[in-house]
Order: C-alpha cells, then structure tokens, then sequence
C-alpha cells in the first residue's frame, strides 16, 4: 500500500463529512426530531468507503472535486437509507450500528421509515441541483444510473432477495446475484458516479471500469460476510454473529470461512487486472481495492 493512502482517505473523508453537514437539514428547521434522526444516521461515522471510490474513479477522468463530493454524498446518503432500513426488525432486527444504537432503537420505527425515505429523496435532490457534468444528457445519465442502482432491479432488489433466503441453501451462483444487487450495485454506481463527473472515457474504459465495479462490490460483500463471522462487535460496532443468528445464507455458511477469503482474493485480481489499461491514474482504486478486502470492520 502507498505510504500516503491513510492521509487521502482521511482527507476525503472529511471533506464528505464537512458537506454532508452542510447539506442536510438542520435541527433548527421543522420537522426537528426528523432531521435531528437523519442527522443522527448519515454523520460521524461510516467508513466512506462509497464516497473515497468516487473521488479515486473521479482521478481517471481528471473530475472536479466539488462535482464528485456532490455524486458521493448523494451515494452516501442512500447507504445511510439503506442501513436504517437493513436494520429495522421486519429486516435484520439489530440494535447497533456504526458504534451506536440504530435508528429505530434510537428514535422509533416510523422515524426509521422516514428517514430512509428522506435521505433517500434528498440524494436525488443533489442529484438534480447542483451542476455535475458539462452535459446536460451526462448528468441525466447519471441520476438514472443512480436510481437504478437503488432500486428493485438494484440495491432493493439485492435485499428483497436476501430477506426471502432466510433459512435457505442457495447455489453459489444464487448468493452472487444476491450481493451483487444489494450491495454491490451502489457500490459499481459510486465508481461510475465520480468517473462521470470528469472528462468522458470511452468505451472500452466504461467496460473495463465497470467490471472492476462489479468485482469489488462482490468483494465488499464476501468481506462483509467472513468480518460478521469472525470478527467482534467492539471492532465491528454492529452486532457480530448476526447472520448464523439470523439463519442468513452468506459466503462463510455456505463456502466456510477460508474460501471466502480466498475468492475475496481472487475478485482483487479480477479487479486489479480491470485496472490495468489505465496505469497509473489508478492508483488510488487499487489501494481502496485493497483497503475493501483487507479492512478490520
Ligand atoms: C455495510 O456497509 C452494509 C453493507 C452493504 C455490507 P459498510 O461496511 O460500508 O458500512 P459503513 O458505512 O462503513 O458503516
Ligand atoms: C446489507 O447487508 C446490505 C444493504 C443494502 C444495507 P448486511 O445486512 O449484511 O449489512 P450489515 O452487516 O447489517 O451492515
Ligand atoms: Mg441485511
Ligand atoms: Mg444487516
Ligand atoms: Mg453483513
């Protein structure tokens, strides 16, 4: 890993808190206790690991900053949606989330609904206000890719599937369709989001980006299944365990552990070879590459 990706995480990262805070509402305005809980839910944690791919995919299009901080709040806001929901007790039923009790826990279940609802709206309002492509037809582009990705043909649709797995034996090819929709497809969306906001890249780069997309939001799934199996809650600050509690198929219960982590490996691979057309403008996705299979939590 290249010495200084902890500081440029650590520099991206605040700046999508820094405009986070600023673009949501504020508790002062009406209704308080909803925007206090959305607040609450997008701000002071998370790993942002949705945002640092597009501002790493906005270095191979020579993007503008400011255009692919919009793009990856927008990303980020439907995640924060995503996890309130994910962990409402009609879906996983979990009590804590990024260190803190969920929101529901928090708050109450219909303020978990309609913060899920309101994050959700308000990423497409970004989507739309602020300027994001020079193309009008790119930007439009972009907030369709957006909404598909979010929806039941997406990250939706990806968690419809894993709701009604419960308690099954799925083929491997039946898990991957799974974690690629729920969540590989916002992910293969933050990578193309940040790429868009910069000059066009042709063809053959869309392919090949995609792909890579698509590998890694595979992985962060896989590495997201072997992580709630063997690490611990203070690390992870989510439930650990909760997946054999909840009778989920995943990559451990159904490959073991070990192989797990060895297909993670192989989707790096598969990854990094995506990459190789681009050189050395690609530096940073492969070492969020490798921070997404070799995280802690
Ligand atoms: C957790 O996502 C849910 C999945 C899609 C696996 P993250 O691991 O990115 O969660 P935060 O944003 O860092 O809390
Ligand atoms: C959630 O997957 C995917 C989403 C779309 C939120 P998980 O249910 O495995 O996520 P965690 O482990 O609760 O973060
Ligand atoms: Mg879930
Ligand atoms: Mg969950
Ligand atoms: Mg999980």
């Amino acid at each position: 890993m290249i010495a200084d990706f902890k500081d440029w995480a650590r520099s991206r990262q605040v700046r999508i808190e820094t405009s986070l805070q600023t673009l949501l509402p504020s508790t002062n305005v009406a209704p308080e206790r909803l925007h206090d809980a959305m607040r609450y839910c997008v701000l002071g944690g998370g790993k942002r690991v949705r945002p640092l791919l597009a501002f790493a995919a906005g270095d191979l299009s020579n993007a503008d900053e400011e255009r692919v901080t919009i793009a990856a709040a927008a990303v980020e806001l439907i995640h924060a949606y995503s996890l309130v929901h994910d962990d409402l007790p009609c879906m996983d039923n979990d009590v804590l989330r990024r260190g803190k009790p969920t929101c529901h826990v928090e708050y109450d279940e219909a303020t978990a609904l309609l913060v899920g609802d309101s994050l959700q709206s308000l990423a497409f309002q970004l989507m739309a206000e602020y300027r994001l492509a020079d193309a009008p037809q790119t930007q439009l582009d972009m907030i369709k890719r957006l909404a598909q990705a979010a929806g039941s043909r997406g990250m939706a649709g990806g968690q419809a599937i894993d709701l009604s797995s419960v308690g099954k034996m799925l083929s491997l090819p039946e898990l991957e369709f799974m974690h690629i929709h729920k969540t590989g497809a916002l992910i293969r969306a933050a990578v193309m989001l940040g790429a868009c906001c910069g000059n066009s890249l042709n063809e053959n780069q869309l392919t090949s980006l995609d792909h890579f997309a698509k590998c890694i939001g595979l992985a962060f799934q896989v590495v997201d299944d072997v992580l709630d199996a063997e690490a611990t809650t203070a690390t992870l600050g989510k439930t650990a365990g909760k997946d054999a509690d909840n009778n989920k198929p995943t990559y451990v219960s159904i490959l073991g552990g070990g192989r797990a982590r060895e297909l993670a490996e192989e989707l790096r691979r598969d990854a990094y070879q995506s990459l190789e057309g681009f050189g050395p403008m690609a530096a940073r996705l492969r070492q969020v590459t490798d921070f997404i299979i070799q995280r802690e939590f």
